[in-house]
């Protein structure tokens, strides 16, 4: 059984968690600002994860601006966000920049939550399983099964994202399970089970129940609802 996982990406911005509790049924991941994971530490006490949103993939060197991941793990945190449709779309990020992230995460211990998302034309387009496919297979290339199958994918259709228009449960469940279905063609039926499938864009405390109760989602990545006592809500939507 695939344990529902709940992640919060705050983005630039800083959260007020006043109200956050633990849920035992879901595990918890706070992808907080680079300066705030420190800062944030003593959450991992209370039972939550802490993640960063990004790193650069080499051990250390004249990489002006960036964070290497063991710098992320001395910090405190243990995941990382990689592929975000923000760092494809302003900071330029290719697949196979990606793939390199992803190798270099798996390889330091920080386990990935991979994003992957078509935009509001490549839907309308009916390509969006072709996009989504091309990502997982660049993004995933020279993976191991063992490594693949500590990563966490996130489906964010772009559109979706910060929009208030989410997708519907369908949609959303839809291109999840053909996620799992690629995942079982690269790896094995095994490594397609193990794998959490994430949503993200747009959730909130009102969708989130329906959206997590589908079988092929296991969860959800969540922007602007995590920034404030909603969280909570949204937390209890993924719990039994
Ligand atoms: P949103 O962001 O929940 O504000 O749509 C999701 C994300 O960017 O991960």
């Amino acid at each position: 059984m695939r344990k529902k996982l709940v992640a919060g990406n705050w983005k630039m911005n800083l959260a007020n968690l006043f109200e956050l509790s633990p849920n035992e049924d879901v595990d918890v991941i706070l992808f907080v600002p680079f300066t705030h994971i420190g800062v944030n530490r003593h959450l991992k006490e209370g039972g939550f994860n802490l993640g960063a949103q990004n790193f650069y993939p080499a051990e250390s060197g004249a990489f002006t601006g960036e964070i290497s991941a063991s710098m992320i793990k001395d910090a405190g945190a243990s995941y990382v966000l990689i592929g975000h449709s923000e760092r494809r779309a302003i900071f330029g990020e290719t697949n196979e920049f990606i793939n390199e992230k992803v190798k270099f995460a798996l390889k330091e211990d920080l386990i990935p939550i991979f994003c992957v998302g078509e935009t509001l034309e490549e839907r309308e387009k009916n390509i969006t399983f072709e996009v989504i496919s091309e990502q997982i297979k660049i993004g995933f290339k020279e993976v191991s099964e063992e490594d693949a199958k500590k990563v966490i994918i996130a489906y964010e259709p772009v559109w979706a994202i910060g929009t208030g228009k989410t997708a519907t449960s369908e949609q959303a469940e839809e291109v999840c399970l053909q996620l799992r279905k690629l995942i079982s063609e690269l790896y094995s039926k095994e490594a397609s089970e193990t794998v959490r499938i994430l949503y993200g864009g747009s959730v909130n405390m009102k969708n989130a129940k329906e959206l997590f109760s589908m079988p092929n989602i296991d969860g959800g990545l969540v922007g602007g609802a995590s920034l404030t006592a909603e969280f909570s809500e949204v937390i209890k939507g993924a719990a039994k």
